[in-house]
């Protein structure tokens, strides 16, 4: 009998530590079609839903660079209507945790989506982006202590819902940021979002991304050590569960996050090269711990040996 992977995130028990990020799978649909067993995976999370539809910044939107890619998507999607009217009932089936992520670019629209999906049954969470790079503003509450406490805290005051915050670490010291947002009441942190970058075509003097100023959130392996960091600094500052995400490929990148000190990780751009990383991943996981002598996960989390300084 296969070892239990359970863990519980913030108010919610995933099967196993692993999900996928939002942004890199749609809302679990294609992968559904395409007949991959996300019955295998702790969750999904949404790509971000906003109050309005947005179609997103001027292609080029992606850009591939070595051992990662740029994004510039710009959070397309149909707006909160929308979303709840066609898509919820479809992501309403997912045989996992179903998490959904909302972007505002005023407090006052955080507090309008995370209520109009307070009353929706089949959304678990909810995960607040305050992190992303590519909208006007979409950074603004991520990297500020004051604002960040204070829209956290009144979402937290419209949901019953599981809340929580994805944090950008495009800031010197994510550990206030993180710490604003445990005060504002979030149940887990997940972090990182992608890291503000840009590619050039030197020969033509232009950005390979279309958006404004040919910025990009860079992800994938090229991130991994950053995001690692950030987990390993935020782990040690708070007290509530964290969700690594950065540039994981494989069961040995998962659990180089727990030891970090993550509860659950988040897949993101391998889901570009393969629909089923995420399951895969879980699938080798499962694999190692019944062949360890080790009776769960929770023995490895955030259990990093940090080498005393000589003297
Ligand atoms: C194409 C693309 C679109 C993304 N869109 C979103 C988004 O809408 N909301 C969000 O919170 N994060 C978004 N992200 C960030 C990912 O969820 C994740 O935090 C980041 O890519 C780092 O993980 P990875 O290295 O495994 O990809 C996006 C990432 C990519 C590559």
């Amino acid at each position: 009998m296969s070892k239990s992977m359970e863990v519980n995130v913030g108010g919610i028990a995933l099967r196993n530590p692993i999900l996928v990020a939002s942004g890199t799978f749609g809302a679990g649909l294609e992968a559904l079609e395409q007949g991959v067993n996300l019955g295998a995976i702790g969750g999904v999370v949404t790509k971000s839903v906003t109050t309005q539809p947005r179609g997103g910044n001027p292609p080029p939107r992606i850009c591939e660079t070595p051992s990662g890619m740029l994004n510039s998507i710009g959070i397309m999607n149909p707006g909160v209507d929308v979303f709840i009217r066609d898509i919820m009932p479809q992501f309403a089936q997912l045989p996992c945790v179903r998490i959904v992520n909302v972007a505002g670019e005023s407090a006052q629209d955080f507090e309008m989506l995370v209520s109009r999906f307070d009353d929706v049954s089949a959304c678990d969470a909810l995960e607040l982006n305050v992190s992303c790079p590519n909208v006007s503003g979409g950074l603004d509450f991520g990297i500020d202590v004051a604002l960040l406490e204070s829209l956290v805290n009144r979402c937290r005051q419209r949901t019953r819902k599981p809340l929580w915050v994805k944090l950008t670490p495009n800031i010197t010291d994510i550990v206030p940021i993180a710490r604003a947002a445990v005060r504002g009441g979030a149940d887990a942190l997940a972090l990182t979002n992608t890291y503000l970058g840009m590619a050039i075509d030197w020969r033509r003097k232009l950005p390979r991304l279309g958006s404004k100023l040919g910025v990009g959130g860079l992800s994938g392996p090229a991130i991994k050590p950053l995001s690692l960091y950030a987990v390993h600094k935020v782990a040690r500052a708070v007290e509530v569960p964290i969700v690594g995400i950065g540039g994981i490929r494989d069961a040995d990148d998962v659990m180089e996050f727990i030891v970090a000190g993550a509860t659950a990780v988040q897949v993101g751009t391998s889901n570009f090269a393969d629909p089923s990383a995420a399951v895969e991943i879980a699938s080798a996981l499962q694999s190692w711990i019944d062949d360890e002598t080790i009776s769960d996960l929770a023995s490895y989390r955030q259990s990093l040996i940090v080498p005393r300084p000589h003297g």
